[in-house]
């Protein structure tokens, strides 16, 4: 019998179906919200509001570009949290009142569990995939994680962001250049014409495998004020230079504590997850570092380094796989690590 999972992801501003069979994708649906541009963030309540409008095409049009029925589906995952309490209500009592109707279990997926096993997802049965055991640097707007995956439900952090994650340094930073929310995307764009060694930036001194960012965006301000000071026209003329020195710097600190887990925990294998994982210079830093170290890497498609529900179908299949159903009386949660 083959196991067909509907994913359901609402747990900030996308709103997404996906349908995973036997861990091959044949949907997934991504409805992105605009509302939220004009806000320089993410408004909760219209969050919300969205998720409300869209939830219903959304799912309909994953079962539909599936080539499914929803009477084909073996359960639905959905994501609990953590994530906007107001978002993650629409989405898991969406999933409640479908499995009650189709009479199938649901299941609860951690998001960030579902970054990490978005490397499990396949478009075809040959697809590689990790084993484990793994590294995975999970690095987005709300976390910046590196997490040992022994299985798909035995996950340790190793380390963790004191203070910002990576994503908030490169959106805080941004901002403080005029750039648009979020500017992460903007940075790497603007990152790709620069010199990375024009200017330095101050790197953390943290024990460990933790990480923090709160100093580097500190040193960052203070470096345009310093300049703007003399140079009305810095930032303007200096746009480009000062991204690619701003990723240059976050790279380094990311891949000096990744280096150092892959040392003490000896794996072979290291993915990375999440949205900053999109990052140009993310991707081709680790793909090297690995490259250069004799290990596997896994740096995701694009498509699912962003909020998707093709993870949450993923993870949900594992979960699914060891009868690992959710009751009814189960309620979103908005804060959690891995
Ligand atoms: O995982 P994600 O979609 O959701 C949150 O955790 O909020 O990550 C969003 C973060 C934002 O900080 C965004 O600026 C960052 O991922 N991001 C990037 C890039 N694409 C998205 N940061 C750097 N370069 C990118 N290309």
């Amino acid at each position: 019998m083959s196991v067909t999972i509907l994913g359901i992801e609402s747990s900030c501003d996308d709103t997404s179906a996906a349908v995973i069979r036997d861990g091959i994708l044949l949907s997934n649906v991504i409805a992105s919200q605009s509302v939220h541009e004009e806000y320089g963030g993410v408004v909760p309540e219209l969050a919300s509001r969205a998720h409300q409008q869209n939830i219903v095409p959304v799912v309909d049009a994953a079962i539909n570009r599936a080539g499914i029925t929803k009477n084909d589906l073996s359960a639905i995952a959905f994501t609990r949290g953590p994530g906007l309490l107001g978002s993650l209500l629409v989405g898991t009592s969406f999933a409640k009142g479908l499995s009650l109707g189709l009479r199938i279990p649901i299941i609860d997926v951690n998001h960030l569990h579902g970054h990490v096993l978005s490397h499990f997802v396949r478009r075809k049965p040959d697809d590689e995939v990790p084993g484990f055991p793994f590294l995975c640097l999970l690095i987005s707007g709300g976390n910046s994680q590196i997490i040992l995956v022994r299985s798909p439900k035995e996950m340790e952090i190793l380390g963790q962001t004191i203070d910002d994650a990576a994503g908030e340094a490169f959106d805080k930073c941004a901002k403080v250049m005029g750039l648009p929310y979020p500017g992460g995307p903007h940075i790497d764009r603007l990152a790709a014409e620069g010199n990375p060694k024009k200017f330095h930036f101050s790197k953390p001194r943290i024990p460990e495998l933790d990480y923090s960012f709160s100093g580097l965006k500190t040193s960052f301000l203070y470096t345009l004020r310093d300049n703007v000071k003399l140079n009305p026209d810095f930032i303007k003329e200096n746009k480009a230079d000062l991204a690619a020195s701003l990723q240059h710097t976050i790279i380094e600190i990311l891949l000096e504590k990744l280096d150092m887990a892959v040392r003490r925990t000896g794996v072979s294998t290291v993915a990375i997850g999440g949205g900053v994982s999109a990052n140009s210079g993310v991707r081709q830093a680790v793909a090297k570092y690995c490259a250069d170290n004799g290990l596997k890497a896994f740096i995701p498609e694009r498509a699912f380094t962003t909020d998707n529900a093709a993870m949450v179908a993923m993870a949900g299949h594992f979960k699914y796989l060891d009868k690992d159903f959710c009751r009814y009386d189960q309620a979103p949660f908005a804060r959690v690590t891995v």
